[in-house]
Parts: structure tokens; sequence; C-alpha cells
């Protein structure tokens, strides 16, 4: 199928969109079947109200004995289903083989799964993305895939691929994306308690725009002064917390991220060991500022728990740089300037009102 934009058809009652090269060869796939199941549904069903008809009682026959065997009958429904069957091997096998042999030259990103967010490291460009994948239109694209915790598994339905996501070990898959726009990548294992919550957008952007777009994402934060570095955080980095912290009060899987800085501040928060923050805040303690306590809680959270929940929360040594902590903790600070009381965001990356 050539790419471009506008190709692929549009959803239907069945599927969404067609949006990658491979998505028109998994459609024939289904179609062949459900027609199939379609014509024999109404075979079978129309026979069966005219045998009911037809050989309905009425009175008392003469009973004779049935017929027990018929070569042709038994040939012809064995015949055709063969070769329904072999129709749909073969246009599986070539659609399969087409889904999981990567063409050459493809530009490769690295997916790390875990709970319960996605991070997208394009090597090419020393840029990590989280809860969005940019990709070029008609260029093939391959995912080297991983898991932090457990299984999880990475579904673009648009493109129609997905894989499995597993822990110690890389899967993969690829996809050329013949549309430019947002597509919806989803979690499709079942992997705990946000599972639902475990979403990405693809954006596909047109050949040219695409490395412009990736260097400028490299060095976004980099040339940004610390006044710059909240609206920063809260659209780029936050993506990867929202699914546990939430930013309204409410509570979840992670303490809510309203308020964090005050209670941080004053050392109130309270661990299950039964130690308070404002213990360990101060001269001669753990943490000689405040910030220091957060700084751990990003990268060693299994230092303390807080009280009332369960420390499920994974590391993230390495996975952010010291610029990206330190616009965490910034973001954590002027919280009340980025959301509003219903904790939407509202400011965009660029520190303009959205
Ligand atoms: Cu990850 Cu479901």
């Amino acid at each position: 199928m050539a790419s471009g934009a506008g190709s692929g058809k549009d959803a239907t009652f069945w599927m969404p969109e067609q949006a990658s090269t491979v998505a028109h060869s998994v459609d024939l796939t289904f179609d062949v079947i459900t027609w199939i199941s379609y014509f024999f549904f109404v075979l079978i069903t129309a026979a069966l109200i005219w045998f009911v008809v037809k050989y309905q009682r009425q009175g008392h026959a003469v009973v004779t004995e049935g017929p027990i065997h018929n070569t042709t009958i038994e040939v012809v429904w064995t015949v055709i289903p063969l070769l329904l069957v072999i129709v749909i091997f073969v246009i599986g096998l070539k659609g399969y083989l087409n889904l999981t042999e990567a063409p050459e030259g493809c530009y490769e990103v690295q997916v790390t799964a875990q709970k319960w967010s996605w991070t997208f490291d394009h090597p090419d460009y020393a840029v990590t993305q989280v809860g969005e994948l940019t990709v070029p239109e008609g260029q093939p694209v391959r995912l080297i895939m991983t898991s932090n915790d457990l299984l999880h598994s990475l579904w673009i339905p648009s493109f129609r691929v997905k894989m499995d996501c597993i822990p110690g070990r890389y899967s993969s898959l690829w996809f050329e994306a013949t549309k430019t726009g947002t597509f919806r990548l989803l979690c499709t294992e079942y992997c705990g308690k946000d599972h639902s919550k475990m979403l990405a957008v693809v954006n596909v952007v047109p050949k040219e725009e695409f490395k412009p777009q990736m260097v400028k994402l490299a060095s976004e934060y980099e040339d940004m002064s610390i006044e710059q570095l909240p609206a920063y955080a809260i659209n780029r980095l936050y993506n990867r917390c929202q699914s546990c912290h939430s930013l309204d009060g409410s509570e979840n899987t992670g303490p809510t991220f309203k308020g964090l800085w005050d209670r941080t501040k004053n050392g109130e928060t309270e661990f299950t060991s039964g130690e308070k923050l404002s213990g360990l805040l101060g001269e001669g303690t753990d943490y000689v500022q405040p910030e220091n306590y957060l700084r751990e809680s990003i990268l060693n959270p299994q230092k303390h728990i807080v009280q009332g929940y369960l420390g499920a929360m994974p590391s993230f040594q390495g996975q952010l740089k010291e610029k990206q902590i330190t616009a965490m903790i910034e973001m954590f600070k002027r919280l009340d300037e980025l959301t509003d009381a219903d904790g939407n965001i509202i400011v965009n990356t660029d520190g303009s009102p959205r």
C-alpha cells in the first residue's frame, strides 16, 4: 500500500481507522473470516428453518430406516472447509510474516513499560518521551521493548500492531505510519490496579518535520532557566507519575502531588516506620534541605513509605537527568500556578497559558 497522508480506510463498525501499512492486510484477514462466518450463519440458519418446516410431524407417518452413508455429501463437507481454511492460512501467514519481519533501515525506538506508564527513548537524538511517542510518517519504525516490572503489552489499534513487553527480555514490533495525526497507544495485558490508565499517544508527524522536532525535544530543558522548568515538568514529565499521583488531591496508588511541597517543607509527612518527616529534616539529619527528601523519594522511593500507602513506586534512578529532577521539584513548589482547583494543567510547556 502506498504511504502518504490520508491513505487507509476510516473507522468501520468493527475496526478503528487504518493508519499503517500493515493495517490493510490485518483487516483483510479479519474480513475474509467474518464474511465466511456470515455466509455459513445464514446458510445454516436457513437450512435449519427449512428442515423444521418441511419435516415437522404431520400425523403418524411410516417410519423408515434413515440413510447411513453418502459419499458425495461427505466429500463436499470435507473439501470445502479444507479449501477455506487453506485460504485463511495463506492470508494469515502473509500478514503474520509481514508483521514479524521488520524491513531494513528502520528508525529504532527503545520502549520501557512499567506500572503504569510508557517511556520511549530515541537513541539517535538522545530524547526520552513519556506517555507520548513521536514518529515520522512514511518511514518504518521498530520498537524494541522491555518491561521494568511485569508483563505489559503495547497496542496501537490504528496501526494493528500489538506485542508483549517482558521483564528481562527484549521483544519488538514494527510499523510504518501512513497518516499524520495522533493515535492511541495502550497496554493490553492486565497488569494491576491502574492497567486501564496505562495509556500513551503516538504522534505521527510529516517526515521532514520529524528531525527538527526531535532536535528541539532533545535540548528543550537544557536551555531552560529555572523559572521555565515547572511548566516543562508538568507537561513532559508528569505523564510518568499521573497514574499514581493526582493533581487534585484525590487518593490514588501514591500520595497526591497537591500540597506535596507544603507537607514536605513543614515535615508533616508520616511514614509506615512510625517516623515523621519533621524528624528527618534540618541540619545534622538525613535531609538538610526538604528538596533532598523529594529527590530521594524519586530516586529511591522504597526508603520511606508514606503512611497509608504500599510503596508501589519504581525507582527513577538513571531515567531522569539531574536537570529533570530539579524540574520536578520546582514543579512541586509551584503546582498552584500550574494547575487549577480541579487539578487540570493550565500552562503549556513553554509557560504560556493553556
Ligand atoms: Cu501495563 Cu496493563
